[in-house]
C-alpha cells in the first residue's frame, strides 16, 4: 500500500481525528486502536461466498483506488441487488440515475458503473478539482459543493432527475443534513438515499458525538418519528429535515449507513380481514 493511500485511509475513511479523544472512540475501538493495517484482508476468503458488490471491488485489482468499509457490501447488496441486475440487463424502463457525493480519485465511480451496467446515468461530484484531471470516465464529473442547493439543482436537472443519491462526501453532520434536506425532494419516486460513515456522526471533528442534538445521526433518529406521525400529530406539518411522512416510505439503519426510500405514503388504514359478522367477531 501506497504513503498516500495510508494518509488517505487514515484521514478521509478511518476517520482518525487529529484531536481525536479517548472518550470520542466507539467501545468496540478503544480496546484495538483503528490503523491502516486493520484493513480487510481477502486473501483467504472464497470469492463465490462474497456479495456481488464485494466481488467486483476485490476484482478492481489495478483499477483507480476507492475505500468502502466491508460490511457496507452486505447492505449494498440487500438494497440494491435486484434493481442493479436489472439495470446491467436494461430491464429498466428508464436508465438508473445515480449521484454520489464524494468522488475521490474515482474508484467508487468506476464500482457503481460495473456494478449498475453500461446505461446507468451516473454523476460524481467532489468539491475538489482534482478529480478533473483524473481522467475519470466511467460517469460524469462535477466540481461543487454538497452544500451549494443552486449547484446540486444544476446537476440534478443535467441528470434529468435522480434516482439514487450516496452521499460519501465530508461526511460532516451539517453537511449530510443540508444535501439530505436539498437532494430528498429531488429524489423520484421509489428512490433512494444512501448516507454512508455514519459513524463519523459520534465525532467532534464532524461535528458529532454521542447523542449529540445536530449530529446526522440524531437527526436521522428523529424521521423514525416522523414515519409515526399520523400515531401523535393530526397535522401534517413537515418532519425532522423538513421531509414529509407522506415519501418518506422507510429508513433503515446499518452500521454506519442509513438508506431513505422515497415513495407516497398514505395514510394509515387498517384491513378488515375475514368475517366480521360470526358471532366469535363480537365477543
Ligand atoms: C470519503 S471521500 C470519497 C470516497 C469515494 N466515494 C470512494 O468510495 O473512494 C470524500 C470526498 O468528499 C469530498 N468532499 C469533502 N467536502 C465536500 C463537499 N462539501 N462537497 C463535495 N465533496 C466534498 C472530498 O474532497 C473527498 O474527495
Amino acid at each position: 500500500m501506497k504513503a498516500h493511500d495510508i494518509a488517505y485511509l487514515v484521514k478521509e475513511k478511518l476517520h482518525i481525528p487529529h484531536d481525536l479523544r479517548l472518550a470520542d472512540v466507539p467501545a468496540t475501538l478503544r480496546t484495538k486502536p483503528v490503523s491502516p493495517s486493520d484493513v480487510k484482508d481477502v486473501s483467504t476468503e472464497a470469492r463465490e461466498s462474497m456479495p456481488l458488490l464485494a466481488q467486483m471491488a476485490v476484482d478492481a485489482g489495478a483499477g483507480r483506488p476507492f475505500v468502502k468499509w466491508w460490511h457496507y457490501f452486505d447492505a449494498y447488496e440487500e438494497q440494491f441487488a435486484a434493481l442493479a441486475e436489472q439495470s446491467r440487463e436494461g430491464k429498466l424502463d428508464r436508465p438508473l440515475r445515480i449521484l454520489e457525493m464524494g468522488v475521490w480519485r474515482g474508484g467508487s465511480l468506476d464500482l457503481w458503473r460495473q456494478y449498475f451496467g453500461p446505461e446507468a446515468v451516473i454523476f460524481g461530484i467532489d468539491i475538489d478539482e482534482v478529480i478533473l484531471t483524473l481522467g475519470i470516465d466511467s460517469a460524469e464529473v462535477r466540481v461543487g459543493s454538497q452544500t451549494d442547493e443552486g449547484f446540486l439543482r444544476g446537476v440534478v436537472e443535467e441528470m434529468g432527475g435522480v434516482d439514487l443519491v450516496i452521499d460519501d462526501g465530508s461526511h460532516q453532520s451539517k453537511d449530510v443534513i443540508a444535501s439530505l434536506r436539498i437532494l430528498f425532494p429531488l429524489l423520484s419516486d421509489g428512490g433512494r438515499y444512501v448516507i454512508e460513515d455514519l459513524h463519523t456522526s459520534y465525532w467532534p471533528s464532524w461535528g458529532g458525538g454521542f447523542k449529540r442534538k445536530g449530529s446526522s445521526i440524531e437527526a436521522l433518529k428523529e424521521l423514525v418519528d416522523t414515519l409515526h406521525q399520523p400515531y401523535y400529530a393530526r397535522s401534517r406539518r413537515p418532519g425532522a429535515l423538513g421531509l414529509e411522512r407522506d415519501t418518506l416510505q422507510s429508513i433503515q439503519f446499518y452500521d454506519s449507513v442509513a438508506v431513505l426510500k422515497k415513495s407516497p405514503h398514505p395514510a394509515p388504514q387498517p384491513f378488515r380481514g375475514g368475517d366480521h359478522s360470526r358471532p366469535e367477531a363480537s365477543i
